[in-house]
């Protein structure tokens, strides 16, 4: 399964980066808006930290000026995949960047048929928002499972990008699934590291370094 990072903090990247962690990085206007930096620069340092896919959004509606958005997002760098919003005109601009050879995310997936019309467009990837249909009382893993279904009856190469992950049973639920990608924030990631028991036994095994002065160095 490939890790992408949910941010546009630079920093929080390059921690995760130098642990080999990071496959890919996606960003949206939201964390764009957060990290207060210009779409532009930030995405140009990202891709030249990053080696895997990086995800730029477009800002525009209408399918026209998305394909003029992507087309400048791309020469930012190599491993742009240029993100639109899953509506009619994203497909359109999803299918004629994909045609161009570009990386496409289709985003603000919330249904099984709006992934398979995606991957219909040439989508490179389908970013299903698992946390925001939690929010609703909905349940963002069935949706994970029946793009995963789909997706394998038809052979589609559409990779399903799990995205809006707030809790590690999403990283956990999505693996076992069999999503391809989970792109999720840097303290998500962080936290799979964690277990109760983990730090009980290492706080005993402290207690017994100190009560016998174990040494190594
Ligand atoms: C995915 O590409 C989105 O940027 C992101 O996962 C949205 O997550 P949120 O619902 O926590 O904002």
């Amino acid at each position: 399964m490939k890790f992408f990072v949910d941010t546009a903090e630079i920093d929080a990247i390059a921690e995760l980066n130098d642990l080999g962690m990071v496959d890919g990085v996606t960003t949206n206007p939201s964390l764009i808006k957060k990290s207060g930096r210009d779409i532009i620069e930030v995405t140009k340092e990202i891709c030249a930290m990053v080696s895997g896919p990086v995800s730029a959004e477009v800002t525009a509606t209408d399918a026209e000026t998305m394909i003029a958005e992507g087309r400048k997002l791309v020469e930012i760098a190599e491993n742009i995949a240029v993100k639109v919003p899953l509506t009619w005109d994203g497909l359109k601009a999803c299918k004629t960047l994909s045609d161009d050879g570009h990386m496409v995310n289709v985003t603000l997936c919330f249904s099984a048929n709006q992934a398979l019309i995606a991957a219909k467009a040439g989508a490179t990837f389908i970013s299903p928002f698992i946390g925001r249909l939690d929010d609703i009382n909905l349940d963002g893993m069935e949706l994970i499972e029946d793009i995963r279904t789909i997706y394998d009856n038809y052979g589609f190469n559409t990779e399903i990008l799990a995205a809006s992950i707030r809790t590690v049973n999403h990283v956990l639920d999505s693996a076992r699934i069999g999503a391809d990608v989970i792109t999720a924030p840097p303290a998500v990631i962080k936290s799979l590291a964690n277990h109760p028991l983990t730090d009980k036994g290492l706080a005993t095994f402290l207690d017994d370094i100190k009560a016998a002065d174990i040494k190594i160095l």
